[in-house]
């Protein structure tokens, strides 16, 4: 078909769509749309032949990721109008739009390194869409990106249609979802945005998103404005939380309780009440990340004391997580060597199984380096995924003066059989409401209950017996 007729068919409607990158955004984003839009064929691409089988796994219980509401979804689309394939190449040449949707971590090495966006992934996928695609092609950047990618983006497509029966236009259409909630974030966003300057492209993803989003949610700004936002956005969340982690800390020095200080400041409409709650401090792949790379970029253009402003909410964030572990330590006689402790929650949040950034890694860490034992239990995250994060496989030696260990617990009062401490990390609702006679009971005297989220029920641990330290509690 002449480019003209498959670009003015793109202007009319999309009719198929490819995503590369099935992961935790890739994965729900289009199984929203497919839901949402039968008429549209999308197809999920990932070099990952393992996350593709996965994901076409007939039991619900293997899908590579775990986000409540997905699997209805899954169900409804998945076969319909919903494919998840490793033949990248095709379902590029087939596409009116492709969705960019692969990780952009943090560079290990060379410039840049601790703070820039690693693009390999995403120059790699864009090359890919360059070699592969066939007409007109209106690429849509997914990922999280340092501003002015699209540039990039750009410069290596350009060089791909010279003398080719093909074009391009590029969009940047940030995702806000968070994990856990991302089916209802997905189905009920605040907004959606879409940055560009082909008005054509513009239209034709917003009416995409019209078939299930009100017009005026869906807000329209210009490339660099779209990618820019996205990295703000997550500056000001993760800001809030060091906010209040530090004043969790001067609440513990002076006997405020952070609770009732969120709660009188958040009643003040300026401020709101959301992302006020002190905890062992933000997990997550995208926050410190994106921070970073906030950083790396205010850096970049000259703005040092830009960049030093951000650069401490990460600090602040470092300094929680540390913070903990050795209050744990000192709390249990300035030793943990060799002393079982029972961890309640691996992921970086409740209702996921990521555990990118989870401040259960540092703090279990920081515990192995001293000696100790660790009991983990968490209802979602495989134990494959705890013996990657901590660099070590299983295994408990009680004997152990070296280094420390750690095992799965199959429940919260097994983990502390045995233990001096208990420490709630994650915020899974099954911890809210333990039984603190029975777990009391089990455990070593005297026994601590570390609660760095402010969710058990403190009132009944101390009845029960246990000396309790709770986050932001004077
Ligand atoms: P992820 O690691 O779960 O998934 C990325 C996938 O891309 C992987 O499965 C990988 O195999 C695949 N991939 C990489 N290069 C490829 C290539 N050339 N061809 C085919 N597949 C390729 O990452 P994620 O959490 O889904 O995040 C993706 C992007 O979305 C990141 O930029 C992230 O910052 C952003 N984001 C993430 C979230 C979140 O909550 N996880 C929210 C908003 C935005
Ligand atoms: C975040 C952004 O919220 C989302 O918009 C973006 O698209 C991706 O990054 P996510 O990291 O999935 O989402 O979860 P989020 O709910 O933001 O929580 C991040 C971390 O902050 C978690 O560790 C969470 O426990 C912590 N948190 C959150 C707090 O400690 N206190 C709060 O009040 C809120």
């Amino acid at each position: 078909m002449p480019v003209t007729d498959k670009y003015f068919m793109a202007l009319a409607a999309v009719r198929k769509i490819c995503c590369i990158g099935a992961g935790y955004v890739g994965g729900p984003t289009m199984a929203v749309i497919a839901d949402r839009c039968p008429e549209i064929e999308v197809t999920v691409v990932d070099l990952n032949a393992a996350r593709i089988a996965a994901w076409n796994s007939l039991d619900l219980a293997q899908l590579p990721i775990y986000e409540p509401g997905l699997d209805a979804v899954l169900q409804r689309a998945r076969g319909r109008n919903l494919h998840f394939s490793t033949d990248v190449d095709q379902a590029i040449a087939a596409a009116d739009m492709v969705f960019l949707s692969v990780n952009t971590p943090t560079k290990t090495r060379g410039v840049g390194a601790g703070q820039a966006s690693d693009l390999r992934w995403i120059e790699a996928c864009t090359r890919q869409v360059a070699a592969a695609a066939k007409g007109h092609t209106i690429v849509v950047e997914k990922s999280t990106l340092p501003v002015r990618t699209a540039e990039t983006i750009q410069a290596i497509l350009a060089a791909a249609q010279v003398g080719e029966d093909k074009s391009f236009a590029v969009l940047s259409n940030p995702e806000f979802l968070a994990e856990g909630t991302a089916i209802n974030d997905l189905e009920n966003p605040d907004r959606v945005l879409i940055g560009g300057n082909d008005a054509a492209a513009l239209n034709a993803l917003a009416e995409i998103y019209e078939h299930w989003v009100p017009t005026v949610k869906i807000l329209r700004t210009n490339l660099w404005s779209s990618e820019l936002s996205k990295l703000t956005a997550n500056a000001f969340l993760a800001q809030r939380i060091s906010s209040i982690n530090s004043i969790a800390a001067l609440c513990e020095a002076t006997g405020a309780d952070v609770k009732e200080v969120a709660k009188a400041i958040g009643s003040d409409s300026r401020i709101g009440n959301r992302f006020l709650q002190s905890g062992p401090g933000y997990g997550g792949s995208c926050f410190q990340k994106d921070i970073l790379n906030l950083v790396y970029l205010c850096g970049y253009y000259g703005l040092a004391e830009v960049a030093s402003y951000w650069q401490q909410v990460v600090q602040l964030n470092n300094w929680q997580q540390q913070r903990i572990a050795r209050l744990v330590v000192q709390k249990l006689f300035n030793t943990v060597n060799g002393k079982r402790i029972a961890m309640l929650g691996f992921a970086f949040k409740a209702n996921t199984n990521d555990t990118r950034e989870s401040p259960a890694i540092r703090i279990a860490k920081e515990l192995l380096e001293e000696g100790a034992q660790l009991a983990i239990h968490d209802p979602k995250v495989n134990p494959d995924q705890i013996s990657k994060d901590l660099a070590q496989p299983p295994g408990l030696d009680m004997a152990a003066d070296v280094h420390g260990g750690w095992s799965m617990a199959p429940s919260p009062l097994e983990a502390c059989i045995g233990a001096d401490a208990v420490i709630v990390v994650t915020e899974w609702q099954q911890y809210f409401h333990l039984d603190w006679q029975a777990i009391y009971a089990v455990m070593r005297k005297p026994a601590w209950l570390f609660d760095t989220r402010a969710i058990a029920d403190g009132k009944a641990a101390l009845a029960a017996g246990m000396q309790v330290w709770t986050v932001g509690e004077g």
